[in-house]
């Protein structure tokens, strides 16, 4: 809900001070927004969300997941234009939803699910449109590396891509909180960006758990940059932070530029990950080789 003058409802006055917002000021928002739950993020697409859900079920059958598909004319449409975009595409034109089931497989499609909910539902504001542009891109490669990784080292966990593509959001979200609540006053990604580092793997959780996507998801989405969690759920966040790690080292090895969103692994929390995932040097190589091709294929 938001007040006539572009700020939330549920902020007091002296919340959004007139004027640049200080360090102070961003980081009170964002942990009142998110910690006490008052943010509401946008929804996901009820189709979409589903179809993620179907997609990850093994047991899902070819007819029920092309009706749900055809259910959205809007998502069903997107997905055919995504399934023929370079980055999708691996043969002739795809005209038919059932032609993109059975030439991508469930898996990409429900990747394609998740990136149109990002791109419908969830977050873009004019005051940080490039920032916000790169995180859903970082997500979108981060996603695929990580399933770059379970290949290579023969890791089955369907929540993985997923994951991989929500592991950011809390910094999207946090964006358009920021932006909502200052309006003008909007401060460059560089003056938030230190409160966000902190709390937007936490921010990303409280997010996708609004979203009712399954629990493991989010518990991945927390841990992205701590690996927190136990057993399954930390194997997938050491896949996500390697996958974090070859992103970040690809987009500059290919762009020779740094990102808008600095949002990086620390290099002793990623020798964690490889060394719980028994990642050798040897295939760390290949699959930066992978993020390189990946991450070119994208520009
Ligand atoms: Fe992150
Ligand atoms: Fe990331």
């Amino acid at each position: 809900m938001v007040a006539s003058d572009g700020a939330p409802q549920w902020l007091d006055r002296e919340e959004v001070r007139a004027g640049k917002p200080t360090g102070d000021d961003i980081s009170r928002l964002v942990r009142r927004g998110f910690g006490l739950r008052k943010f509401v993020p946008p929804v996901l697409p009820g189709a979409a969300n589903a179809l993620m859900m179907l997609t990850a079920n093994p047991s899902a059958d070819f007819a029920q997941i092309a009706e749900l598909v055809r259910s959205d004319m809007g998502i069903a449409g997107r997905i055919l234009e995504l399934a023929n975009s370079p980055l999708y595409m691996t043969g002739d034109p795809i005209a038919s939803i059932e032609q993109a089931i059975s030439r991508l497989g469930a898996t990409v499609l429900g990747e394609l699910a998740a990136v149109v909910s990002l791109e419908i539902a969830v977050f873009d504001h004019p005051g940080y449109h490039r920032a916000l542009m790169e995180v859903r891109n970082h997500c979108v490669a981060v996603a695929r590396l990580a399933e770059a990784v379970c290949e290579e080292l023969h890791i089955q966990n369907q929540w993985i891509p997923i994951a991989g593509l929500f592991h950011d959001c809390g910094i999207a979200a946090s964006l358009v909180l920021i932006a909502t609540a200052y309006g003008d006053d909007t401060p460059p990604l560089e003056e938030a960006w230190d409160e966000l580092d902190r709390v937007h793997a936490k921010a990303g959780w409280h997010v996708v758990k609004a979203w009712g996507v399954p629990e493991p998801v989010a518990e991945i989405v927390k841990g992205h940059h701590d690996l927190s969690g136990q057993g399954e759920v930390k194997r997938a966040q050491a896949v996500i932070c390697v996958a974090d790690m070859l992103a970040a080292e690809g987009a500059s090895a290919i762009r020779g530029e740094a990102p808008v969103v600095p949002d990086t692994i620390d290099l002793r929390t990623f020798g964690e990950a490889c060394a719980l995932l028994e990642l050798g040097e040897s295939a760390l190589r290949g699959l930066r080789l992978d993020a390189e091709d990946f991450v070119a294929s994208f520009d």
